[in-house]
């Protein structure tokens, strides 16, 4: 669901142009929808009505602060992973008592920066991890509220590069070492176990792996609780899949997982925390580029647009599949072709979509890349001297540039040549 739809022929964001917004902002720009954005906060925290919640938005997923603010403003807290974020996360307003700190290598500063923030709970990855808070909790004269996150060696069943829960993966504390980790933190000093918590993927379109995973833990607390520790809040993460074909089957409705959620937690009567990022701001968002060139090549037909890998990562990383609609809406006897979508970015490599049955686009169309708004912008970079994007957002009528196009100068003139060249 989103508010992306065509008007008098023309993609709109909500009520605004999209061909407006080109000619005025300058191609490529992501474009936000705050209508969608708030929709899905409020269709993810309703569907847990009557029990005690905190959403806290995975910030990675897009942390522009107007995107922040924006869920700030509808109660949403923030899961941080860096110490940047966790900046931007205060800057926008998030309050500290609604962030938690996630992450397999948070730095001493980093720790100490959550301790001084005062932020809710950290999410401790490791025991090396929880030995070094517990040292710098004490020095500091503090006690850090933790929740182990555990690695219940669940298969999300998702793509490779974004599972989480295996056992084979950085992340998390084994199940098995669960119940010694807790019992060591409850002896050291600085550090008081307040809760577990528990992340296995994104992008996760089956509801199996989350029950197999959620079952694990609500047995594990059982336990917990019964070698005498409090916990009081259980954090199950994010990685609910989102629509990103719009013929497909749609991935489960928020409604059936909560179902699932429900159905473990009810019983454990304590605060359950989500970390969802994908859900909130993926169809929140597009990418708007133009056509440069048509290329025919010897096997293929080429649009390439002066969109890039460097600006949108997804299809090459992940193999990722993103709609794209022509800005202009074409017409039923518009001429259709089989072609790649590339960038100008010199690597193979730097496709938006492969072998697309798209319309005919001639230099200088606009286009849109869909179910950009999550991962998007955050993953852009600088590859072959390309300036990161611009980025909008759109409420109702009215729009706001919200991160300027970055100059060439900006890119260049962080360089230092020695003076000894
Ligand atoms: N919590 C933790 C600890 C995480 O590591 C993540 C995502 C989330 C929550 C949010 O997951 P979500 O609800 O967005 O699925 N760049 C990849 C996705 C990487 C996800 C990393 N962790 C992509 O573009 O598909």
């Amino acid at each position: 669901m989103h508010h992306f739809s065509y008007k008098n022929g023309i993609l709109h964001a909500e009520d605004v142009s999209l061909e407006e917004i080109a000619k005025k902002v300058g191609t490529p720009f992501y474009c936000y929808s705050t209508a969608t954005l708030e929709r899905h906060y409020t269709v993810f925290k309703q569907v847990f009505d009557g029990i005690d919640t905190l959403i806290c938005y995975a910030m990675k997923a897009n942390s522009n602060q107007a995107v922040l603010k924006t869920l700030a403003n509808l109660g949403s807290g923030a899961d941080v992973v860096s110490e940047g974020e966790l900046r931007r996360a205060l800057l926008a307003g998030i309050p500290p008592e609604k962030i938690v700190f996630s992450g397999v290598g948070k730095t001493s500063f980093e720790l100490k920066a959550a301790l001084d923030a005062g932020i809710l709970c950290i999410n401790v990855e490791s025991e090396p991890e929880l030995h070094n808070l517990s040292r710098i909790a004490s020095e500091m004269g503090k006690e850090a509220h933790v929740s182990f996150r555990i690695n219940p060696d669940v298969d999300a069943k998702t793509h490779d590069k974004i599972a989480t829960g295996k056992s084979e993966n950085k992340f998390g504390i084994p199940l098995k070492d669960a119940e010694r980790v807790y019992a060591e933190a409850a002896r050291l000093p600085g550090v008081k176990p307040t809760g577990i918590d528990m992340h296995i993927g994104s992008q996760i379109t089956d509801l199996q792996p989350f029950d197999n995973a959620f079952s694990r833990l609500g047995a594990l607390i059982r336990s917990l609780r019964e070698q005498g520790h409090a916990i009081d809040h259980v954090d199950l993460g994010g990685g609910l899949g989102i629509p990103y074909k719009h013929d497909n089957l749609p991935p489960p409705d928020p409604q059936n997982y909560a179902k699932v959620v429900r159905h473990h937690v009810e019983s454990l009567d304590c605060r359950v925390i989500f970390e969802p990022g994908r859900l909130i701001a993926g169809n929140a968002g597009i990418l708007v580029g133009e056509v440069i060139y048509v290329k025919q090549g010897e096997a293929k037909t080429f649009i390439i647009g002066n969109v890039g890998m460097n600006d949108l990562i997804r299809p090459t990383l992940y193999e990722a599949h993103h709609d794209v609609l022509c800005i202009e809406e074409k017409k039923s006897d518009a001429e259709w072709i089989t072609a790649d979508l590339v960038g100008p970015v010199c690597e193979t490599g730097d496709y938006i979509a492969q072998d697309r049955s798209m319309p005919l686009m001639k230099s200088g169309d606009l286009f849109a890349v869909l179910s950009a708004g999550a991962y998007g912008a955050v993953q852009s970079n600088t590859y072959n001297t390309r300036p990161l994007v611009a980025e909008v957002i759109v409420k109702n009528n009215v729009y706001e540039i919200i991160r300027p196009h970055m100059s060439v100068d900006c890119i260049i003139n962080i360089d230092n040549i020695p003076k000894w060249l």
